[in-house]
C-alpha cells in the first residue's frame, strides 16, 4: 500500500466533455486550489458520488501536471447507477470527493511493451504509453471497440503514432487477434492488458500457451474468477482493529467488511467482489484467506494487505491496523 491509497481529496469539476456518444471526459482540481497527490501511470482514484456510491476510475491525463486529473466514464445502461449518476448529475463547477491514487496496474521497467485495450479499458493504458514515451521504450498498442467512433482516444493516438497503434473496430474488423500479437514477442516486452473480461481471458489463455504468463499484466473492471468458499462452509473467526481496541467475531454468514464497518463506518468499499481494491486493509497478525481477483494470495501476503469485502480467514484470529 501507499501512503495515498486512502487519501481523501475534495475536487471541483473543471470540465465535462462528452467525447463519444457514451464517455464523459471529466476534469478534476483540488477545491483547495492547490496540487493534487502525485500518481502513476495505470493509478485509479476511487470517486465518492453524492448518493453513496463509490466508483473507480483510471487517470488518464498527464501524470507529470498534477494540478488535475483527468477520468473518462463510460455509461453502462446495465450497470448499478454509478456511471448514470455521474452522468446525469455531475456538472462543471460540481464538487465530488475522491479516494486515492492507488496503483495496482504500476508499469514495471521494460524495453519494450505490448499494450492490448478494449473499450474504455483504453484510460490507464493511455497514460502507459505516455510513460513508455516518457522512457524512450518501444511499444505497439492493439486497441479494440465496438466501432471506431466509440473508441476513446483512439483517433488521437493513430495520428501521433500511426506505427505504433492499430485501431480494430470490431464491426468492421472483429476482436483483437491476441494469439498473433503474442506468438513471437521479444523476449523482454512486458504485456499490458485492460478490458472487458472476454479480451482479459483471451490475452491470459494466449500468454499461457506461449508461456508468457508471467509478463502479462491486466486490470479488472468487473470481477473475475474468485477463489471458490470452502465444500464444508464457511467458518467463524475473531478480528482484532488493533487501532480501535475493539475485537470482534465474524459468523459464518458474515463478510468481515460487514463486521468492520459496524465499528468503523469510515472504512472505504465499492466492487464488494474483490476487485477494486477499496477495501484492502493491513494485516498485521494472522493468516488471511485471500479470495479476491485483484492480486494474488501470495502479492497480498508480500504486501501485508487483505481484501476485507471477499477475505476471511485460515488462523483463528486476525489484527487488522484499523
Ligand atoms: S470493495 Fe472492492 S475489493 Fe473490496
Amino acid at each position: 500500500m501507499d501512503e495515498n491509497d486512502f487519501r481523501h481529496t475534495e475536487v471541483r469539476v473543471s470540465e465535462a466533455e462528452n467525447v463519444t456518444s457514451d464517455v464523459l471526459r471529466l476534469t478534476l482540481v483540488a477545491s483547495d486550489g492547490g496540487d493534487l497527490p502525485a500518481w502513476q501511470a495505470g493509478a485509479h482514484v476511487d470517486l465518492h458520488l453524492p448518493s453513496g456510491l463509490s466508483r473507480q476510475y483510471s487517470l488518464c491525463g498527464d501524470s507529470t501536471d498534477t494540478s488535475s486529473y483527468t477520468i473518462c466514464v463510460l455509461r453502462e445502461p446495465n450497470g448499478r447507477g454509478g456511471s448514470a449518476e455521474i452522468h446525469d448529475t455531475v456538472k462543471v463547477g460540481g464538487e465530488l470527493e475522491i479516494v486515492g491514487p492507488r496503483n495496482h496496474f504500476a508499469l514495471r521497467s521494460a524495453p519494450s511493451y505490448l499494450f492490448l485495450a478494449g473499450g474504455i479499458g483504453i484510460t490507464p493504458i493511455k497514460a502507459m504509453i505516455d510513460e513508455a514515451e516518457r522512457r524512450g521504450a518501444e511499444w505497439s498498442l492493439l486497441y479494440g471497440g465496438r466501432t471506431a467512433s466509440s473508441m476513446v482516444y483512439g483517433p488521437e493516438l493513430g495520428e501521433r503514432h500511426p506505427e505504433k497503434v492499430q485501431l480494430i473496430p470490431q464491426d468492421v474488423e472483429g476482436l483483437i487477434d491476441v494469439v498473433v500479437a503474442v506468438a513471437e514477442l521479444p523476449d523482454d516486452t512486458q504485456v499490458y492488458c485492460c478490458g472487458p473480461e472476454g479480451l482479459l481471458d483471451a490475452a491470459g489463455s494466449a500468454c499461457a500457451a506461449v508461456g508468457i504468463a508471467d509478463r502479462l499484466h491486466i486490470e479488472r473492471f468487473a470481477a473475475g474468477e474468485a477463489v471458490a468458499p470452502p465444500e464444508d462452509g464457511e467458518k467463524p473467526f475473531e478480528v482484532e482493529l488493533r487501532q480501535s481496541g475493539v475485537t470482534l467475531t465474524v459468523g459464518a454468514d458474515q463478510t468481515l467488511l460487514h463486521v468492520v464497518r459496524g465499528v468503523r463506518p469510515d472504512i472505504d468499499f465499492s466492487c464488494q467482489e474483490g476487485y477494486c481494491g477499496s477495501c484492502e486493509s493491513r494485516v498485521l497478525e494472522g493468516q488471511p484467506d485471500h479470495r479476491g481477483t485483484m492480486m494474488t494470495p501470495e502479492e497480498h501476503d508480500e504486501d501485508g494487505t487483505m481484501l476485507i469485502c471477499v477475505g476471511r480467514s485460515c488462523s483463528p484470529k486476525l489484527v487488522l491496523d484499523l
